[in-house]
């Protein structure tokens, strides 16, 4: 199913409330973390971008001539909204690769990589200190991530998508690389 849009389990229009958009953090993920991205790895033909806010990830994945299905669960002028990745029961036929949500980010991990076929990527724009945590020990003992690729150089995430008022980021990221069934040592990495 590589083209899936028309198919979602929509939650409706009246999601495109104020109080929803508050509910939902949003952090506009500098598009150069996709440039990058693409300089390390290569991906299926066909890419979910399962919480695609304003499309920065998506139209850099596109740029490069990848078949790209946007969702979120907000519409925030790009892709499909009223998606609720987490409730989403599908096998896409391709890879996902987001920003998640922080406070779901487990959630979206392990629903992303239980979402696509053995052998296809899941990649994930995160802090670096996802890798803590008690909490998520579990997630990286059952799905070790194949690679870890640390940005050297912070790379802007602006919140609200307003990149103007966001001078600097405090938070380092990482890429974070899955391959459904991998269950080998985790490799890490550096890039920018
Ligand atoms: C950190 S922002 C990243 C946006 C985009 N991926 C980027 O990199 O610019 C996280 C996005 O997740 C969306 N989101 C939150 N919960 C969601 C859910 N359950 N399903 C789909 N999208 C969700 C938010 O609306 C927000 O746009």
């Amino acid at each position: 199913m590589s083209n899936m849009k028309g198919v979602f389990s929509t939650l409706g229009a009246s999601n495109h409330s104020n109080t929803i958009r508050e509910q939902n953090d949003y952090y506009a993920t500098d598009p150069i973390a996709a440039e990058l991205l693409l300089e390390l790895e290569t991906f299926n033909p066909n890419i979910w971008e399962c919480a695609c806010g304003a499309g920065h990830l998506s139209k850099v994945l596109e740029k490069h001539g990848y078949n790209v299905t946007s969702s979120d669960l907000i519409y925030r002028g790009y892709g499909e909204g009223g998606v609720d990745f987490l409730k989403q029961n599908v096998c896409f036929d391709g890879d996902i690769i987001t920003n998640p949500p922080y406070k779901y980010a487990k959630e979206f991990v392990e629903h992303a990589i239980e979402s696509v076929p053995e052998g296809n990527k899941v990649a994930m724009f995160l802090r670096l200190l996802f890798l803590e945590s008690q909490s998520r020990r579990d997630l990286f003992d059952r799905y070790p991530p194949k690679t870890i690729y640390v940005a050297s150089k912070r790379i802007n995430c602006a919140h609200g998508g307003d990149f103007e008022a966001c001078q600097g980021s405090a938070q380092a990221y990482a890429w974070f690389i899955w391959e459904r069934g991998y269950q080998g040592s985790t490799i890490v990495k550096w890039f920018n």
